[in-house]
């Protein structure tokens, strides 16, 4: 009788365990389907820019526009600046719970999805209208898939712009002008390295929220941005020369993670989905404006001498730089490289 009542207890502290185990493995993750109505979803979106900027204006509006549209029932609290987390963070904080939403630029995913480096390609789309329509149609069905595949939901493609390049030294107008210039790159990217080696210069990854600091103390000499970023991080306080060069793309994905959305309720995936297919029209907008009144305020700054690059002088960056149409077949591979090339524009 004994040993049948020991065997009950053991087989219960069994069950208490495995069953304390399962929870402790769900934590992560909140069941939101068990939501009852009413309850309130706090949301938490973290980006690495400041706020008024394109990314970080339609941040605040997406969360505005789904706060309203829910009820309430949905709040969105947005993290700008790095506030929350910095670059190679914020993936993993994705992945493990600790944030919601996240809108990297696409460079920043390489490490993980390698072929996302078509965008940091130079002189290779013709404007944003060649790249929304290459994100329309097969080459975005694909570079989704790569990010499905890895657990994270894309929810949308913002807009920065095409960047420019800014150093302390001196003008830089020729390819031979950037030797042994020191710049800052994108964090995961070899094609934006590889892009500043082509021109002889030497390329050193950084995280955004260290640029800033890493040029005023001239451990580097230069950097490549969009005018809206140079302004609001106050790069050309330290950098008197800027080139508008419009060589490569800044663009972003907004993303969940995707065990988290399927377990969010269908009615608030839908508000979602909706505010952010609206927001990204918006976005697209406000980047374009913004970048263009940035460049104003540079001009008007009377901090930077700008050099506008002529068609000469991009056709030689361009022979400088055409070695990197190899490196991406060799990244994305024969196949996603036949259907880049043969893209609709
Ligand atoms: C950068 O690191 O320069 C940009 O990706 C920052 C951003 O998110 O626009």
């Amino acid at each position: 009788m004994q040993m049948i009542l020991s065997q009950r207890i053991l087989h219960f502290l069994c069950v208490l365990v495995i069953l304390s185990l399962m929870s402790g493995c769900n934590k992560k993750i909140m069941d939101y389907e068990q939501v009852t109505p009413g309850e309130k979803i706090v949301l938490k979106f973290s980006h690495v820019v400041a706020e008024e900027t394109p990314k970080g204006l339609a941040a605040r509006k997406f969360a505005a526009l789904v706060e309203k549209r829910t009820g309430g029932r949905v709040e969105i609290q947005v993290f700008p600046n790095s506030s929350l987390y910095a670059d190679g963070e914020e993936i993993q904080a994705l992945r493990s719970g600790a944030v919601h939403l996240i809108a990297p630029s696409t460079s920043k995913l390489s490490d993980l999805f390698p072929r996302w480096q078509l965008f940091d390609m130079p002189y290779f789309f013709e404007d944003t209208n060649d790249i929304h329509s290459a994100m329309r149609g097969s080459i975005g069905h694909t570079l989704y898939g790569d990010l499905e595949k890895g657990g994270i939901h894309p929810l949308a493609f913002w807009d920065n712009d095409f960047k420019q390049i800014t150093n302390r030294i001196k003008p830089l107008k020729y390819p031979e002008d950037l030797k042994g210039l020191k710049f800052r790159t994108m964090i995961n990217s070899t094609i934006l390295e590889e892009q500043f080696r082509l021109l002889g210069a030497k390329p050193v990854q950084l995280k955004f929220n260290e640029v800033y600091s890493a040029l005023s103390a001239q451990t580097i000499d230069g950097q490549e941005n969009t005018m809206s970023n140079i302004v609001t991080q106050r790069f050309h306080e330290v950098q008197p020369y800027l080139t508008v060069s419009n060589h490569g793309f800044l663009g972003y994905v907004v993303m969940t993670d995707n065990k988290f959305w399927t377990q969010l309720p269908p009615d608030i995936r839908a508000i979602i989905e909706e505010s952010m297919n609206e927001v990204t029209e918006w976005e697209r907008e406000q980047a374009r404006v913004i970048n263009e009144r940035d460049m104003t305020i540079l001009k008007e700054s009377g901090k930077v001498t700008i050099h506008i690059q002529s068609p000469e002088e991009k056709a030689e960056w361009k022979k400088a730089l055409s070695g990197l149409e190899n490196k991406l077949n060799d990244i994305v591979g024969p196949q996603f490289s036949n259907e880049i090339k043969n893209r609709s524009r």
